[in-house]
């Protein structure tokens, strides 16, 4: 049954609302109507079963046509910013309005787990390029005359590093996802992805010609359904499985050996966002695609704002991926490279991996110890330096986090729609830049909240 504006807005105004003034969500009977007769169903098999962020998007943007319908309806129409300032209190009735605060206590927070972001040796590599007259600005996409030595040097090296045919610098691993998931699927090809992948990899998808369906988080035998199922319907393509090493918000693995045999039967692609474990994991820090790498349907995502404390991405594969993002990836031609500057930092932060694995083995002394510490709260450790603290409630979350940053920790919340409905933590983040004392007095704090 469609749902009308005239069923959801009755022809008197609500209580309180005078005509000609714009209710606002509240105050119509929207917010009582059920979640999915909200949620849109476009042709897309897979829409309706959508991960939460996009089905909460997908809410937001319908409850705001909804009030333009009931704004005219009471004789008014909603200027852009009233549309703009509506959504942003209905964020904030539902506890979901963010700010943007500085960084303030210590860091329990960033992905800088190696503690490189501040590191004398890649400030050193930054100042020796600006000596040798590397230019801050690229000037121009990679295509013109935005392609630098360094960009190029850097390519050479991570492919070598890695182990893989070929990489592509880009500027952030947003940008990667969306140039990888929107350009490499072809029409007719099907998207089969774990459906805690990261936003931007949805954001491709949705840019792109090929069909997609989610599978149940790291479920090997629902990712092999969902791609026979789109065979006995006639897809004939290739299906190219998406999935995120570490994943970002819970901290946990995905099977790759298991995902690459699926990849294999099913003649599939497979496409492995490495942001979290890159630096962390794997020998030399390689990741924990490091014995992928070289295969030719295997693509990699190595973003460089995370351990490699740098920003922009590699992404690394088959030299044919490389070739054809460039001559099809329209974030790529269309887009000002990366600063060369930032592209030598990023060289200096591989060798770093390299050179000193004490970093990595002080990081995983710290991993241990938070795990223990948190273990006595009955949290479970994840053995990553992504450790979620479950709370559910979206205010009670914020209210935990704002407690910690006022004892001097900082801890963010997180909340749909970056996590799935009911499920709004903490996200603690153990780097370098703290040590087992931070993380023992971080942990006493968190006793007295929960
Ligand atoms: C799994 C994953 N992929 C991609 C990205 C985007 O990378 P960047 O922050 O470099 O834009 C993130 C960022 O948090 C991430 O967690």
């Amino acid at each position: 049954m469609s749902i009308g504006p005239s069923a959801l807005f009755p022809a008197v105004a609500p209580s309180g609302a005078r005509i000609g003034e714009v209710p606002s969500l509240v105050d119509c009977p929207l917010a009582d109507l059920p979640k999915e007769r909200l949620a849109g169903s476009g042709p897309n098999p897979i829409e309706g079963a959508c991960p939460v962020s996009e089905g909460d998007d997908r809410r937001t943007r319908r409850e705001l046509v909804l009030a333009r319908q009931a704004a005219s309806r009471y004789g008014t129409s909603m200027t852009a910013l009233k549309v703009l300032e509506t959504d942003l209190r209905r964020l904030e009735e539902v506890g979901r309005r963010r700010v943007l605060t500085t960084r303030r206590g210590q860091d329990f927070a960033s992905n800088d787990y190696l503690g490189l972001a501040g590191s004398d040796r890649l400030r050193q590599a930054i100042s020796d390029a600006l000596d040798r007259g590397v230019p801050i600005g690229s000037g121009g996409s990679r295509l013109l005359r935005g392609n630098a030595e360094e960009h190029e040097q850097l390519e050479e090296e991570a492919a070598r590093f890695f182990g893989a045919q070929s990489a592509l610098f880009t500027g952030a691993g947003y940008g990667a996802n969306l140039l990888i998931f929107a350009t490499l699927p072809q029409r007719g090809d099907l998207v089969v992805h774990d459906e805690l992948v990261h936003a931007s990899a949805h954001e491709g998808m949705r840019l792109g010609r090929a069909e997609r369906t989610a599978f149940a988080h790291n479920d090997i035998g629902a990712a092999a359904d969902a791609v026979a199922s789109w065979r006995r319907r006639g897809g004939r393509g290739t299906p190219w499985i998406a999935v995120e090493s570490l994943y970002s918000m819970d901290g946990d693995r995905a099977p790759l050996a298991d995902l690459t045999a699926l990849a294999d039967r099913e003649a599939a692609m497979l496409v492995i966002d490495e942001a979290h474990a890159t630096g962390v994991f794997g020998p030399e820090g390689r990741g924990l695609a490091a014995g992928l790498e070289g295969r030719d349907n295997v693509v990699t995502l190595r973003t460089c704002g995370k351990a490699l404390g740098c920003e922009g991405a590699l992404i690394l594969g088959p030299a044919i991926v490389r070739d054809f993002l460039i001559n099809r990836g329209r974030g790529f031609i269309f887009s000002t490279a990366p600063s060369p500057l930032i592209a030598a930092a990023v060289g200096q932060a591989l060798r770093i991996l390299r050179e000193e694995p004490e970093r990595r083995e002080r990081l995983s002394t710290l991993v241990r110890h938070a795990g223990r510490e948190l273990g006595h709260l009955g949290i479970a450790a994840t053995g990553s330096s992504i450790q979620p603290v479950l709370i559910g409630d979206d205010r009670r979350t914020m209210e935990v986090a704002s407690a910690l940053q006022a004892a001097g920790f900082d801890v963010r919340g997180i909340r749909p729609p970056t996590v799935p409905a009911g499920t709004s933590r903490l996200r603690l983040s153990i780097t370098l830049n703290v040590d087992q004392a931070a993380i023992s007095a971080l942990a006493t704090a968190l006793r007295k909240l929960l």
